[in-house]
């Protein structure tokens, strides 16, 4: 339950004064009934609101897929980097958005942007098994040891005990992973444990959700229910 005058702040509406003003000129009603109170509770997902006889369409949360370009930092603020929060446009912005996940300054490639933190938990932790897909290219191209290594679950210098991961070569110096935790700098850090150098990283897929191939670097797009089912759906 939410109240009513932070709904309308949320969906653009206007400042909490400004929404105040609507309330209390009658111009809101909830299942039918003018409510005159800003602070109503509300259950958005149950309840329809309409104003001025207009049915508002309102989403309890933001899901947005991004194409990240390099050169953008994954956070919410930054002083010395722009962040991809610069990249989302007006009509999706709202207060509360953060990406689902980091991607390395350098790293390309999909990213969800949310205001929804069990969404974010749910994508990211290691006990979902979302298997994150990433597009490298090497200095080398790996051998079947390599792939043997990252399969048994590898120890990395630090002495960090990683989840078994695949490695799929896919020609001369490139190679595609498929890994299901988020560590830090996780597959630079794993082709550096066998003597290799990433030269250029993309994200491909999120479980089952792929980069859309239309959505041009530096753009976004909202999430549609169907994208959001399928990244839990394969694993
Ligand atoms: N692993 C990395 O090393 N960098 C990324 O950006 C994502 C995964």
């Amino acid at each position: 339950m939410e109240r009513l005058d932070k709904i309308l702040v949320t969906e653009g509406l206007g400042s909490r004064k400004e929404v105040h003003k609507i309330i209390l000129s009658k111009r809101v009603r909830i299942d039918g009934v003018v409510i005159t109170k800003p602070d109503y509770k509300v259950d958005s997902e149950r309840c329809e609101i309409m104003l001025d006889g207009q049915v508002l369409n309102v989403k309890k949360h933001v899901y947005i897929m991004l194409n990240k370009p390099a050169g953008y930092v994954s956070a919410t603020e930054d002083n010395l980097n722009r962040t991809v929060m610069e990249l989302v446009p007006k009509e999706l912005y709202r207060k509360g958005l953060f990406p689902a996940g980091r991607l390395d300054k350098d790293t390309e490639g999909l990213m969800i942007i949310t205001d929804d933190g069990d969404f974010a938990h749910k994508l990211t932790s290691p006990k979902n098994h979302v298997f994150k897909t990433y597009y490298a290219e090497l200095d080398k191209t790996p051998t079947q040891e390599d792939i043997d290594s990252f399969e048994s679950g590898m120890i990395l210098e630090d002495g960090t005990r990683l989840l078994p991961a695949k490695l799929a070569v896919l020609g001369k110096n490139k190679a595609r992973v498929f890994i299901c935790e988020g560590k830090f700098h996780q597959v630079k850090k794993m082709f550096a444990a066998r003597g290799m150098r990433v030269q250029y990283l993309k994200r491909e897929k999120i479980g089952g959700l792929e980069l859309d191939s239309d959505l041009p670097k530096g753009s976004c797009r909202e999430l549609t229910k169907s994208d959001k089912d399928v990244i839990f759906l394969v694993k």
